[in-house]
């Protein structure tokens, strides 16, 4: 059903029908773009979005008896992968549903995201709030580490914003997205870049060389900067 943006626009638009209590859709990662049903939920009223589910996958084959892992008895089928190991894939579709809702462009700048996906600190929380998420969920990590590592982990995203003065939440969220670029960007920043330093090292006459800088200017004569 969460590939199906259709469906989902409808079943979605069910339950906010049939509730006052705010609704949030859980968006599947088994997609090509999470963001064609997190709009097409949101389009029906949900209040956020919540992402990602655990990913499809086949853990291993055991080379013994050449079967896929895990079985039962002797059987598998593809499973949920999650905890740390699926967290880039999680902090990159919270970057792209937080562009389709909150930025320049975007569409849903009013609802919010609750993230999932390899949060097992205050850090990684600190990561997906960076990225547009109002929430973080846990529940590999807790899986892990028990309940009492919530604690651990508040207190650990308490020193990440004492750190860099950050005293809410909303001070910081979102705040990496500006950083996001296209290769052609990149590549015509790092032109520019290198250009300026190629600049930089070309010290034909004595007259450019300068006190304050001399240390600095002779740094870029022999280094590789
Ligand atoms: C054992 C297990 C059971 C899960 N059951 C559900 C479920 O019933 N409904 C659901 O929406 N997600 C379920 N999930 C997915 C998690 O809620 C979460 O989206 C995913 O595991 C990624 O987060 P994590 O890395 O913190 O585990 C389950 C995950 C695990 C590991």
């Amino acid at each position: 059903m969460g590939q199906d943006p259709e469906l989902l626009e409808e079943i979605c638009a069910w339950v906010r029908g049939a509730t006052k209590l705010p609704v949030w859709a859980k968006m599947t990662p088994n997609i090509t773009h999470i963001t064609d049903p997190a709009r097409a939920s949101l389009a029906s009223g949900c209040d956020g979005i919540s992402a990602i589910n655990t990913i499809l996958s086949v853990m291993g084959v055991n080379l013994e008896t050449l079967r896929p892992e895990p079985t039962v008895e002797g059987y598998s089928l593809p499973g949920g992968y999650s905890g740390k190991a699926v967290r880039p894939i999680a902090l990159r579709m919270v970057m792209e549903l937080a562009g389709m809702m909150h930025g320049e462009q975007g569409a849903f700048p009013d609802r919010s995201i609750s993230a999932i996906g390899g949060v097992e600190s205050g850090d990684d929380a600190a990561q997906f709030i960076l990225l547009g998420a109002s929430t973080v969920q846990v529940c590999t990590g807790v899986m892990i580490h028990g309940y009492g590592h919530v604690k651990t982990m508040c207190d650990q995203l308490e020193a990440f914003m004492g750190k860099h003065g950050f005293e809410t939440i909303e001070a910081f969220r979102g705040h990496a997205l500006q950083y996001f670029s296209s290769h052609a960007d990149l590549v015509e920043r790092q032109r520019q870049a290198r250009e300026q330093k190629k600049q930089a090292r070309e010290i034909g006459k004595d007259a450019q060389w300068e006190c304050d800088r001399f240390v600095e200017q002779s740094d870029m004569l022999v280094s590789n900067k």
